[in-house]
């Protein structure tokens, strides 16, 4: 079976784009068992530091291993090879390492994962193709069938692709937004990032998929209980996104930035020690994202492996 692609992609900054990043791949590899990928096209590098930590992210590149060598392999004309630039099991979840009863073969989390540095490499590929004439639809089309080759010998070993994307459309996002099955849109409840989020699925729909209503998940993040933030969902429920799959609401709460901070790279934390009570937002988004996959691919609802 070969893995669902999923972009995690919204143009607007700081909506919690690698944070719901993060929680569908514990979620999903924890309740369900689910065999995770998730790549880091983003310079920031946030879903890379909060998976690996700093010194992680940084051991990573220094061993040769993420998306600036794809993209090295790709300005060289050369095949890709991904397998030699994944980070296997890169999860800080110790119930998916070290759980006795564990089926070894469920439950693992890799990552593509980025560097700070990303961003020099993109821009080089970026000067260099478009001085000899190249659109940037072009790159974006190439970097897409670099990625589907790269992926084509390894999708067999996930259930899901997930990529977190920039809060741009850069050559990279544009090649994953191509390339996904689906999207996920998380946005904050609010008129600036409703706006965002507006433009981002128009874009999408103009560009590259014309019925984007039946691939995108959109997640309210970082929700204040207010009578404000609850007007501005609703408008976003009922008027802006009618059409779409809403997953649960993720509420603002401190604990999203102990769950994102892996101290380090040998630090591991249990699904409780991580999520404290949010762990029931991460377990009712992953029933939930796991509905709007079967129901979109046609396949058979996964059973909860835990409770
Ligand atoms: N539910 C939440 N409660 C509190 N803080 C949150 C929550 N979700 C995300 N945050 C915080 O909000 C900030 C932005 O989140 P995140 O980095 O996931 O957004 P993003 O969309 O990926 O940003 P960018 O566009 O820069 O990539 C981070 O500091 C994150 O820890
Ligand atoms: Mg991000």
């Amino acid at each position: 079976m070969s893995a669902s692609f999923i972009a995690v992609a919204n143009l607007k900054g700081g909506v919690g784009k690698s944070t719901t990043t993060l929680m569908l791949a514990d979620g999903m590899a924890y309740y369900y068992g689910a065999n995770v990928l998730v790549v880091d096209f983003d310079p920031q590098a946030n879903s890379s530091q909060m998976m690996l930590s700093e010194r992680g992210v940084q051991m990573a590149y220094d061993q040769g291993k993420g998306v600036i060598k794809l993209l090295d392999q790709f300005a060289q004309d050369r095949p890709p090879n991904l397998a030699d630039l994944i980070l296997p099991n890169a999860v800080s979840l110790v119930e998916l390492r070290k759980d006795e009863d564990r089926d070894e073969r469920r439950g693992w989390i890799s990552t593509l994962p980025a560097h700070p540095s990303l961003r020099f490499t993109e821009m080089h590929v970026e000067e260099r193709l478009y001085s000899s004439g190249m659109r940037p639809s072009q790159l974006a089309t190439r970097l897409k069938n670099h990625l589907a080759e790269a992926l084509e010998p390894v999708e067999g070993l996930y259930d899901l692709i997930l990529i977190d994307t920039p809060p741009y459309l850069s050559p990279l996002a544009r090649a994953a937004l191509m390339l996904a099955d689906f999207y996920v849109t998380p946005t904050l409840a609010d008129p600036v990032s409703i706006w965002g989020t507006k433009q981002f699925s128009d874009w999408v729909s103009e560009n590259v998929c014309t019925d984007i209503a039946m691939k995108n998940y959109v997640v309210v993040t970082r929700f204040k209980n207010t009578r404000y933030a609850r007007s501005a969902e609703q408008e976003l429920r009922e008027i802006y996104l009618a059409d779409r799959m809403f997953g649960p609401t993720i509420p603002e709460s401190v604990q999203v930035l102990q769950a994102m901070d892996r101290a380090d790279v040998d630090s591991y934390n249990t699904m409780r020690g991580k999520y404290g009570n949010l762990r029931n937002d991460v377990k009712r988004l992953s029933e939930s994202f796991t509905n709007f996959l079967a129901t979109n691919t046609g396949s058979r609802l996964p059973e909860l492996i835990r409770s």
